[in-house]
């Protein structure tokens, strides 16, 4: 097994490894090392069915059911399917929004989700590419003035965020879920390294603050951690598996399909700790 670092900030390959096939002790660990070093792991030319995907899922820990039942696969709970189609299969502009935004999945949760895995069904031709940011390096490299005024603070997380027009859009059941909270610092349970952990698309406050001062720390917060020297970008081939730790990342999908081809993905998530 080779472990290729793809980008700085984060992202690697792993080659050498035939997910159809169980993975021995040694090849386990040295994935789950990989996957905590760098953030988000590809490995490429996987073909795999719905229970490769669960058995993948497998080897970082125990998978979860996502909260919204609208997108779950039709045989495998632990699955949902992100596509960019209505019910009818064609290329829909609510649902080609899915996944736009820099966010961290399940993070409205009380244990928000340790990883997300996603498989490609069908991808486009052009685009569809996704990104990612490596929140570990935008806290490490925060200016000192910024860190001060986030130290202790405690952000408010719902599902969908806190854009009326978007809850409006939900699935009636996903609506105006409660309130969650989380540091605004967090501290990875296993690498014991802090992270920002609020995101533009399921934070909606912090714990104590007037809700325009919330909403102008939160925006300063935002402006430094989408800096493109955090990123990193996935363009997508059919075989493609990614994992990515939900805990120290962000992720979004570009939006950018140019001649609206069909998206496609099996996704699974990985059950994270309460600590
Ligand atoms: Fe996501």
């Amino acid at each position: 097994m080779d472990i290729i670092k793809l980008g700085d900030p984060l992202l690697a390959e792993v080659r050498g490894v035939d997910l159809t096939k169980p993975l021995d002790d040694d090849a386990r660990a040295a994935v789950n090392e990989a996957f905590l070093e760098h953030c988000v792991l590809v490995f490429r030319d996987q073909e795999l069915s719905p229970a490769d995907v669960i058995a993948f899922e497998r080897i970082f820990g125990e998978p979860q059911i996502h909260v919204t039942k609208k997108y779950r696969h039709p045989k495998f709970d632990e699955l949902i399917v992100m596509t960019n189609m209505n019910k009818d299969g064609e290329v829909d502009a609510f649902e080609s929004r899915r996944g736009l935004g820099w966010h961290s999945d399940m993070c409205y949760l009380d244990v928000p989700a340790k990883a997300t895995v996603l498989h490609p069904l069908e991808i486009p031709e052009q685009g569809g590419d996704t990104l990612f940011a490596n929140m570990y390096l935008a806290l490490a490299e925060m200016p000192g003035e910024l860190r001060k005024k986030i130290e202790g603070k405690r952000g408010t997380f719902r599902f969908g965020g806190r854009s009326k027009d978007v809850q409006n859009r939900l699935d009636p059941a996903d609506r105006d879920k409660p309130l969650i909270e989380h540091p605004v610092i967090r501290v990875h349970p296993e690498t014991g390294r802090e992270s920002i952990f609020v995101n533009p698309i399921h934070t909606v406050g912090i714990v104590g603050m007037p809700d325009d001062e919330a909403v102008d720390l939160l925006d300063e917060i935002y402006a430094w951690c989408g800096q493109e020297q955090f990123q990193a970008r996935h363009q997508w081939r059919m075989g493609d598996t990614l994992i990515w730790d939900n805990r120290c990342t962000w992720h979004s999908a570009t939006g950018d399909n140019p001649l609206r081809q069909r998206r496609r993905f099996l996704r699974g998530n990985i059950s994270g700790i309460l600590h």
